[in-house]
């Protein structure tokens, strides 16, 4: 999907919308680091290089500024929490809604997705090339992706790989279960002559109905992938942002 990344100061979502936040994490600004946690500053702390300190506390605070927007309260009064498989959650409502959402960042940019009362996962890569892709499809994709993928010239190869990998990865973030869902036990569509769709997940007869997958193009040096859970007859409007 191509998105216009505006600038944009509405915070207000229907069920059947989405919002993406474009964010770049090349700018960190003083009020930043004061919306974080004591927690979240310490994480930051941690970092040993300052460029990977800069990012954590960008993305963090954009998150909690935008939760905070949504909510319309104090971005510092928001309680984040995470699940056992460490998916960022929480319980503040948007009226009588669930407030969902999921983040993903690369390089320099990250993307966080909202949206009312449905799963969400969103997932970026910065093109680069990434050695032995043949071998990790093996390994970890499903059968199907594996013999496609082997279809794919050689110039295509990575970028094709680099776009199964996003889906995949939304999708994995969406469930909430990282990678103790097994990558091969669901299969994406990746291929230019096919429309973006989970195919199927074994572990749920129903997903291929149950979800719409969308690809994100945050930046020509980026490849991203957005997956929420609707049926294929619902309409959902992709709304992206530039914060
Ligand atoms: C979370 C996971 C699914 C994806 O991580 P990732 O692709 O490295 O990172 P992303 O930037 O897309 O996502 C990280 C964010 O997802 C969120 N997240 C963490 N765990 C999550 C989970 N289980 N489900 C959904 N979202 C999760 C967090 O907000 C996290 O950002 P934060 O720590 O700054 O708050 C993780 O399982 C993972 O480590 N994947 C492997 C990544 C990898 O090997 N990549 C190689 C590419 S070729």
């Amino acid at each position: 999907m191509n998105c216009d990344w505006q600038k944009s100061s509405i915070y207000k979502l229907e069920p059947n919308q989405v919002d993406i936040w474009r964010v770049w994490l090349d700018h960190e600004e003083s009020w930043m680091w004061e919306v974080l946690s004591a927690e979240e500053q310490a994480r930051a702390k941690r970092f040993k290089f300052p460029r990977h300190r800069r990012r954590s506390i960008v993305a963090r605070a954009s998150l909690r500024h935008l939760l905070g927007q949504y909510l319309s309260i104090d971005p510092l009064d928001i309680t984040l929490l995470t699940t056992q498989h460490g998916k960022p959650y929480i319980e503040q409502l948007y009226g009588t809604h669930e407030l969902m959402f999921n983040v993903t960042h690369s390089h320099e940019c990250a993307l966080i997705a909202f949206t009312l009362d449905r799963l969400v996962g969103v997932d970026i890569e910065h093109y680069r090339t990434v050695s032995d892709i043949e071998n990790i499809a093996k390994q970890f994709f499903a059968a199907g992706e594996v013999a496609k993928l082997r279809t794919v010239a050689e110039a295509n190869k990575q970028a094709t790989f680099l776009k199964c990998w996003t889906r995949k990865e939304a999708f994995i973030k969406a469930i909430g279960e990282g990678l103790s869902h097994p990558l091969h036990q669901f299969e994406v569509t990746f291929l230019p002559t096919e429309a973006p769709r989970l195919l199927y997940d074994q572990s749920d007869p129903k997903a291929a109905d149950d979800w719409q997958l969308f690809d994100l193009t945050p930046d020509e040096a980026y490849i991203g992938a957005l997956i929420v859970a609707a049926q294929q007859s619902e309409l959902i409007d992709l709304r992206c942002h530039q914060l």
